[in-house]
């Protein structure tokens, strides 16, 4: 039986990886899996298990622990953590920094793998993170990696922010995206990277509709040219 397929959209913070990967999966029917959430989702559980993240005496095992036990719900568009809602509160700047220091950890990465594997379900998946092409799901069918300028990204997110009704200095934001940057690149385990079965759109000089049409359209190719080689005499099916 053929695997269920995957598209793994991968890239630095605030590349708007997030909404493309929902609106491919929402036009394809794919399911989605925002690995970011899940990852946020576990600094508040250490959080709400009073433990501080920065202190020295916190393990790695008792927060890979934590993160195991973690009762995490995807529901409709909303995250619950046990009987908590939580969709807004992992969107904040400082959980996502919280999230960038544990993802260091091999333990807490281990603990996360076999939840992010169960969002593989028929009819695909669209996966949006750092290492959903490199580590999780290195079969996808499609390995896109998504990016832009540090610049545009700050740019992005102030926006974002301000929208929300949220103060935020863009040059607070540059640096640290350019902070998270590092640390997701230059971590040992799953950093964030390209790989040659990789293909890189940068979308600095694009909008939202325009970078979901690139990744729809790199999709499409591909499955054509996958029909096309089924179709072929001397065709092959892998
Ligand atoms: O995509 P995001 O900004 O919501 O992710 C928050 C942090 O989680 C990010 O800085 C690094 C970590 N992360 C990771 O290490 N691996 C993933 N697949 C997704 C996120």
């Amino acid at each position: 039986m053929k695997a269920i397929p995957v598209i793994a959209i991968d890239g630095p913070a605030a590349s708007g990886k997030g909404a493309v990967a929902q609106a491919v999966a929402d036009k394809l029917v794919f399911h989605y899996l925002d690995s970011g959430a899940i990852y946020r989702a576990a600094a508040l559980a250490v959080e709400f298990a009073e433990k501080d993240i920065d202190s020295p005496d916190l393990t790695e095992g008792e927060i890979a622990n934590i993160a195991a036990d973690m009762d995490l719900k995807f529901k409709g568009g909303e995250i619950w953590l046990s009987n908590h809602n939580i969709t807004d509160s992992v969107r904040s700047e400082q959980c996502g920094k919280n999230a960038s220091k544990i993802a260091v950890l091999p333990a807490l990465r281990a603990a996360l793998l076999d939840l992010q594997h169960s969002f593989r379900r028929a009819p695909g998946l669209v996966a949006e993170g750092r290492d959903m092409g490199t580590v999780v799901f290195p079969d996808a069918v499609l390995k896109i990696f998504l990016t832009a300028s540090a610049e545009i990204r700050a740019e992005r997110r102030h926006k974002q922010l301000m929208e929300k009704g949220i103060n935020a200095n863009i040059e607070n934001l540059l640096y640290e995206i350019k902070l998270r940057d590092a640390r997701d690149r230059e971590r040992n385990i799953a950093p964030l990277r390209t790989g040659n079965d990789t293909v890189t759109i940068d979308t600095s000089a694009l909008d939202l509709p325009q970078s979901i049409a690139a990744v729809l359209k790199t999709y499409r190719s591909l499955a054509k040219a996958g029909a096309k080689n089924r179709g072929s005499p001397e065709g092959s099916d892998d």
